[in-house]
């Protein structure tokens, strides 16, 4: 077996290639440096993959990285390999999983149909809807990132855990198994893209270290809206903890809310401080 990563996840591709003692394949993602001028993508294997089992690991934020899985994805396959796994970190495009006015494409199911073309399967973390992924048409597996998330809050000294809304209910559930911290939820409702309301709701979190526990923080809206909620009742320490840290938009400014902000390496920021390689390799090791 071989890994190789694409540009937007080379420190989780070698932490994967680490965990399973396998070699990690070099890739040269710029023609000329600089790259090509109107942004185009570039990728070259350095190492040879024929015969061999590969995963290809590929986060698909922002944009352009998807084209350089595909390239990627193309490059192995066209290279003689025995079998291509995708691991997709964070699966882009997954909240449009279905068609919600006449005339769109169901997104996700369209990332995953060019995914097929060239992958045996599809590994990814915490997609918006894992029920859709039965619908896809290659084999393909939501891996939980909560293990990791857990490890870490287990040392940060927290004493409860919030789910900021309903569907963060189950993430924060298994978080307080693994790390042995209690959880409570709060009810939440999206106005837009960027505002969400927050049911009021009397939490014991006086004197407390809270630690919300989201799969998304994208604009940080819900953070910031669940933050104050705790700060309103006198928590003393607000830590944000998600999978998938996309940071867009006013992320920055809501997360002041917060004393500390944690992410994993699904998609790299100056906020990833946990990584999901043991959780990749472990479900890379149960294919068998
Ligand atoms: C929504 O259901 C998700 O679990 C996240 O809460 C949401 O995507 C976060 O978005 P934002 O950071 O923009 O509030």
């Amino acid at each position: 077996m071989k890994i190789v990563g694409g540009s937007a996840s080379v420190p989780l591709a070698r932490g994967i290639a680490h965990e399973l003692s396998v070699p990690l394949v070099d890739v040269a993602f710029e023609k000329h440096p600089g790259g090509f001028p109107d942004g185009e993508r570039y990728v070259r294997l350095l190492g040879p993959v024929p015969g061999e089992h590969v995963v290809v690991v590929q986060t698909t934020h922002p944009d352009p990285m998807l084209v350089e899985l595909f390239l990627l994805a193309d490059a192995i396959k066209d290279a003689g390999v025995t079998h291509l796994t995708a691991v997709v970190p964070y699966f882009g495009y997954g909240r449009q999983d279905k068609r919600f006015l006449d005339g769109e494409p169901i997104s996700a199911k369209t990332i995953a149909k060019h995914l097929a073309v060239d992958c045996n399967e599809l590994l990814t973390m915490a997609i918006h809807n894992p029920r859709m992924l039965r619908t896809f048409p290659l084999p393909a597996r939501d891996v939980s990132g909560m293990p990791a998330i857990g490890r870490y809050l287990k040392s940060a000294k927290v004493d409860m855990l919030l789910a900021p809304d309903g569907n963060a209910i189950r993430l924060a559930k298994e978080v307080s198994a693994i790390a042995g911290i209690p959880f409570d939820s709060l009810e939440k409702k999206r106005i837009d893209s960027y505002t969400v309301k927050i049911a009021p709701k009397a939490l014991a979190v006086r004197g407390k270290s809270v630690a919300i526990v989201d799969d998304v923080i994208s604009t940080g809206g819900t953070i910031a809206m669940a933050a104050k909620a705790l700060r309103a009742q006198g928590a003393r320490r607000v830590i944000a903890a998600c999978v998938h840290g996309l940071f867009v938009g006013p992320a920055e400014a809501n997360l002041k809310a917060c004393d500390d902000v944690i992410a994993t390496d699904t998609i790299q920021s100056h906020y990833t401080k946990v990584s999901v390689a043991q959780e990749f390799a472990a479900a890379i090791r149960a294919l068998g």
